[in-house]
């Protein structure tokens, strides 16, 4: 059986005291020791983030990180501040990154392996537009960005990672994914992984992302391949992070 993951993404949301608040709301998740929850907080406040939660058990993760280790590159941080900072790993590929800011499959691998060798968690995002998926594309899309690190780093560089699968068209809009159209990606995905190492496969938890919450996340947790979940806007209502958190709990 796959450990639960849950991971909430603030996204660009969030100031000390709304932060302040939202922590709070989420104080009954301490000690959590059946699932693995996340948050990814925006820079400034990991500090803030990692010092409510201490000693909780959950973690903290960045929502993107350099891939190179120090030096002028303005505006970026690196694996290296995200250790300082008590940060146990990154969102990498996230499809705002693909798409707003230009990251090519090239170098979400690099920013992967720039985790890996920090020891920190990397969390593989992949997903497809709209205009994919009504193209047939979906499958040959996520396989090749999956590819991108599987080819480069192999399937070992997987242990310790989750891989999400986000379909850009439900992030955001409302439109989940159904559970069984969100499983036959997520089965796909591990069968990629599998034909490089079958034991990586079954170990490698793949969460689903796009428009999670409470009211429709049992039937995605119900399914035999969706390991957890990468949770937006939901994830800055404490109530339905919780929930959220719960079904997780309840899929042990
Ligand atoms: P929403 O849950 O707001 O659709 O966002 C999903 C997402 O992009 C998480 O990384």
């Amino acid at each position: 059986m796959r450990r639960p993951w849950v991971a909430g993404n603030w996204k660009m949301n969030g100031l000390h005291q709304t932060n302040d608040e939202l922590l709070k709301g989420i104080s009954s998740l301490a000690a959590e020791s059946e699932i693995d929850i996340c948050v990814a907080p925006p820079a400034p406040y990991w500090m803030q983030v990692v010092e409510a939660l201490e000693g909780r058990g959950i973690k903290v993760l960045a929502q993107t990180v350099s891939e190179h280790a120090s030096g002028a590159y303005t505006g970026e941080w690196s694996v290296g501040m995200l250790q300082d900072c008590g940060v146990s790993g990154a969102l990498v590929g996230h499809s705002e990154r693909r798409q707003l800011f230009a990251e090519t499959d090239v170098v979400v691998a690099a920013k992967f392996a720039a985790l890996k060798q920090a020891g920190l968690q990397p969390v593989l995002c992949v997903g497809e537009t709209l205009e994919e998926r009504q193209a047939g594309e979906t499958l040959a899309v996520v396989s090749r960005q999956l590819l991108a690190v599987l080819e480069s780093q192999g399937a070992d560089a997987f242990d310790g990672a989750v891989l999400a699968y986000e379909p850009v068209w439900a992030i955001g809009t409302g439109l989940t994914a159904t559970p069984e159209q969100a499983q036959a990606v997520h089965a796909s995905l591990r069968a990629v992984v599998a034909a490089f190492d079958a034991v990586r496969a079954e170990q490698l938890r793949i969460v689903y992302g796009g428009s999670v919450k409470a009211a429709n996340v049992a039937g995605l947790f119900a399914m035999a391949d969706i390991d957890g979940a990468l949770v937006g806007g939901a994830s800055l209502i404490a109530q339905e992070f919780l929930a959220i958190c719960q079904a997780a709990r309840q899929r042990l």
